[in-house]
């Protein structure tokens, strides 16, 4: 949530090398967006509603002076979408800016306090106190860096952020808790920036800040300091350079290239460490307890994971969700082992549950897209999707690779990780297949239906959290409500809600579940639902039929998913939706 980047450089180009930088992180948040620059007229600001295209066309923050300055592209927490409200936030004087990144949980007593030292506050948002803060510890004869590492500490929740002001105007100032930052240096030029992504061909050596440190970037040096103030020496990390492609490649949408891609990343999720996997699988094996934790997407892949480690693996995981794991640490010790997934190593949900579980002696194993990130940091063993970078805001290649990455997990807890890596990658061939042979009928399901208000999914096994990621595809970018759930639950309540032409969607493949969810599918169609089946086999009560290949009974999860994810995505086009940009949301949920 919020892409904050600073730039500093002897390049004149300082705005549009900070537009840039922008574009790539604009998947993290996208309501408003706004540039704060400082040039020979002193500190200037613009900032405005709506797609950062949009707010460039009204503001050509590519086009302002300056040689150095910080951007934000935001994703509301606190204050509506409104041009006040969007950053930069400036103190009373105009003379500092800053941009944030999370929460500040005390920002009301806070703004209380300023506004009785004489402050004025213009905004509802929860950052505007930074500035002002700082702008008293200036006053007091603090250079900017010792303002930020004193106001820092007083500020509780989670936070990334990025100070400029007039008084000292050689610097950008940056720290962090909770939310990411990291900083890039190249030939004389420094960057800070939420995502190294933003940086990609930009940079030669990447530093991630730890929680409570503190960057000062100038052109030619860059200094580090701890949260007592000491300066620090930090290694840097060789840049991902395959992390640079970002581009739609002649597709609409991200979304849709990063579905058809999915038969090539799948391959992806095989290139793995065999020796790190043989150990993963031992520390599952002894643990007393395994809980996987992990939200939403991510989450549906450790449902499936859970079903793996079980029926393959023969050990019993707990999945919770990442939210409420802070509610259930006290029974975590050491023999427990957490296993996080995570496509971008950055939720904050999941990060505050990893720590409290690092603080009990558990063994962290996380499953993460991304390089370079927070999660990874606190983790014993990572395991990588290799899937490259995935922008749309719906999980697609990554959840396909998490699902990969575990079925590799279950096979190596009974010694046969090379038979997983060459089922998975025959099974690429297959989901080409069902992209082939289903993209007319789902748009016509799509012709039929996009009015409906409401889906039901639903399957059983090891296909349920099938059902739920495809109804969380569809609400994330068609603002369908849909829900997903075991076919046998349909009949405890949700059946009362079938009338005449509600589409139940049925993920029946012909396994050990085929004749169980036929009949639950029959019995919504005997209340007038409308059958629109994923299945290897067709059946005369459906009313449509999206194919699927035959494949082993544990990689169906990997064959069903594919056309659900087509279905949400044409059906968002339908309904006339960005897929890749939905309302409310953005890719990385870095707030609690
Ligand atoms: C999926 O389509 C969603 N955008 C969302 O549920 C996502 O999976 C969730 O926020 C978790 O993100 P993560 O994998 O980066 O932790
Ligand atoms: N809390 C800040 C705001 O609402 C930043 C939000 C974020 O990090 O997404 O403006």
């Amino acid at each position: 949530m919020c892409g904050i980047i600073g730039y500093c450089g002897n390049n004149g180009k300082a705005s549009s090398i900070i537009f840039e930088g922008l574009k790539k992180m604009e998947y993290r948040g996208y309501d408003s967006s706004g540039v704060a620059m400082l040039s020979g007229d002193g500190l200037v600001v613009k900032k405005g509603v709506g797609t950062l295209e949009e707010v460039n066309k009204k503001y050509k923050l590519d086009k302002m002076p300056g040689y150095m300055g910080i951007g934000h592209t935001r994703w509301a927490t606190h204050g509506g979408v409104t041009q006040i409200n969007t950053h930069p936030h400036c103190d009373c004087k105009n003379q500092i800016a800053v941009i944030h990144n999370g929460i500040v949980d005390n920002y009301q007593e806070l703004r209380d306090d300023l506004i009785k030292k004489g402050h004025h506050l213009i905004s509802e948002t929860d950052t505007e106190v930074i500035p002002h803060k700082l702008e008293d510890e200036m006053k007091m004869g603090r250079s900017l860096e010792e303002a930020v590492m004193h106001v820092a500490p007083r500020l509780h929740g989670s936070y990334a952020f990025l100070a400029i002001s007039t008084k000292e105007p050689n610097k950008i100032v940056g720290t962090r808790k909770g939310s990411p930052l990291v900083v890039g240096l190249g030939d004389h030029k420094a960057f800070a920036a939420s995502d190294s992504l933003a940086l990609s061909g930009l940079i030669d050596q990447l530093y991630l800040l730890g929680d409570g440190e503190t960057a000062v970037l100038t052109p030619d040096k860059t200094t580090f300091y701890d949260h007592t103030g000491r300066e620090i020496h930090k290694k840097f990390i060789k840049p991902d350079v395959m992390w640079g492609e970002s581009e739609k490649g002649g597709y609409d949408y991200f979304m849709l290239k990063e579905i058809m891609e999915q038969p090539k990343t799948l391959i992806e999720a095989t290139n793995q460490d065999e020796e790190n996997f043989t150990s993963i699988a031992l520390d599952i094996l002894r643990a007393d307890h395994v809980i996987v934790t992990a939200c939403g997407s991510s989450r549906y892949a450790a449902l499936v994971g859970r079903y793996l480690i079980s029926s393959v693996g023969k050990k019993f995981a707990e999945v919770v969700m990442a939210s409420e794991f802070q509610y259930f640490a006290d029974s975590v010790d050491k023999n427990t082992l957490v296993l996080a997934v995570s496509q971008s190593g950055e939720t904050l949900d999941v990060i505050e549950g990893v720590q409290l579980a690092h603080k009990a002696g558990a063994k962290i194993v996380s499953i993460i897209n991304r390089p370079q990130s927070l999660l990874g940091e606190l983790s014993h063993h990572v395991i990588y999707l290799n899937c490259g970078p995935e922008i749309g805001v719906c999980a697609t290649k990554s959840f396909l690779n998490q699902v990969a990455v575990f079925y590799l997990l279950a096979f190596s807890m009974v010694h046969c990780f090379d038979m997983a890596v060459d089922n998975i990658r025959k099974v690429g061939k297959q989901v080409s297949k069902v992209i082939d042979w289903n993209r007319e009928e789902i748009n016509r399901i799509c012709e039929r239906y996009y009015k409906k208000n409401d889906f039901y999914f639903i399957a059983r096994g090891i296909n349920f959290a099938i059902a739920s990621e495809g109804a969380l595809k569809l609400k994330e970018i068609s603002y369908i409500h849909a829900e997903g759930m075991p076919a046998g639950e349909l009949k405890h309540g949700t059946l009362s809600l079938i009338e005449e032409g509600t589409p139940v969607l049925a993920i029946c493949p012909g396994d050990y579940t085929y004749r169980e969810t036929l009949s639950n599918a029959m019995e919504a169609k005997s209340r007038g639902a409308k059958i629109i089946a994923v299945s290897d086999e067709n059946n005369e009560i459906y009313d449509h039929w999206i194919r699927l290949p035959k494949v082993h009974e544990l990689l169906y999860p990997i064959v069903a998913v594919v056309p659900l994810q087509l279905l949400a995505y044409y059906m968002a086009i339908k309904r006339g939706h960005n897929p890749d940009m939905p309302r409310n949301l953005a890719k990385s949920v870095t707030v609690k």
